[in-house]
């Protein structure tokens, strides 16, 4: 089966509040859609990638972008689900039932090759598929409505979810359309497979392959691209 990268990049950044969309902010040199491109681009596993860009975006043409593989770009909608489904309704052409599809947030620049590498190899022949996640750290609190503490919840067993996710084209094109006719904005495509009653597998990867989400994390993922991530 073939890998194929379905890219959401039609976010508007409320909350990094910039004067652009954040995956057209400036990131070492380049912007950080492009930086994400590159990383599926230049992965001798992956066979073509399909970004899905906001309906209105002005600054996507203006991007380099030099790709020996198929890219295909399409427009979002209004929540991230909807534009990873039209982007993998526009894969239907090219992208066989059983091959893989690797659903990766345009805001996540620093995800690594070894990550990647890492991933393709644990889920190759899993049944369902998963994702990169990371072990909570953290102490966690349940808070009541005043602010107060209203419990300490135990982190044991309980992960983050990063991205890519990765699963089986059709698998996962049935699990989004089952989400959206039952009227849920499920905001990782794990949840959808979830829905389906599938388990998806987590792969542990390093949490340098952060969210770019407000303007402390633009200085961060500059450290984690300097130092080749890790
Ligand atoms: N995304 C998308 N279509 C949407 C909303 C989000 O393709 N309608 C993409 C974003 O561009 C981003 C990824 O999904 O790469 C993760 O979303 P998020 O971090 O929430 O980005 P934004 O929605 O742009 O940010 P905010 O929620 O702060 O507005
Ligand atoms: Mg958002």
């Amino acid at each position: 089966p073939d890998f194929w990268a379905v890219i959401p990049a039609a976010g508007v950044g409320r909350r990094m509040g910039a004067d652009r969309p954040k995956q057209y902010l400036a990131l070492a040199g380049r912007t950080v859609l492009e930086h994400t491109l590159e990383i599926f681009i230049r992965s001798p596993r992956i066979t073509g990638l399909a970004v899905a860009i906001g309906g209105e975006d002005e600054y996507y043409r203006e991007l380099t972008i030099r790709s020996d593989k198929p890219l295909l770009v399409v427009h979002g909608g209004e929540e991230r689900c909807h534009s990873v489904l039209n982007a993998l309704r526009a894969l239907k052409h090219q992208a066989a039932d059983d091959d893989w599809v690797l659903v990766h947030d345009a805001a996540r620049p620093c995800l690594s090759d070894e990550d990647l590498t890492r991933l393709l190899d644990t889920l190759r022949d899993d049944p369902v598929g998963g994702l990169l996640a990371a072990p909570v750290a953290d102490t966690l609190k349940r808070a009541d409505a005043e602010g107060r503490v209203a419990q300490t919840v135990d982190r044991a067993g309980l992960w983050r979810a990063f991205t890519p996710q990765m699963f089986r084209y059709a698998m996962l094109v049935e699990a989004m359309e089952s989400a959206r006719q039952q009227g849920l904005l499920v905001t990782d495509e794990a949840s959808a497979m979830e829905l389906a009653g599938h388990a998806p597998r987590l792969v542990e990867g390093s949490p340098a392959n952060l969210k770019i989400t407000s303007p402390a994390d633009l200085a961060l993922a500059e450290f984690f691209l300097g130092r080749g991530q890790v």
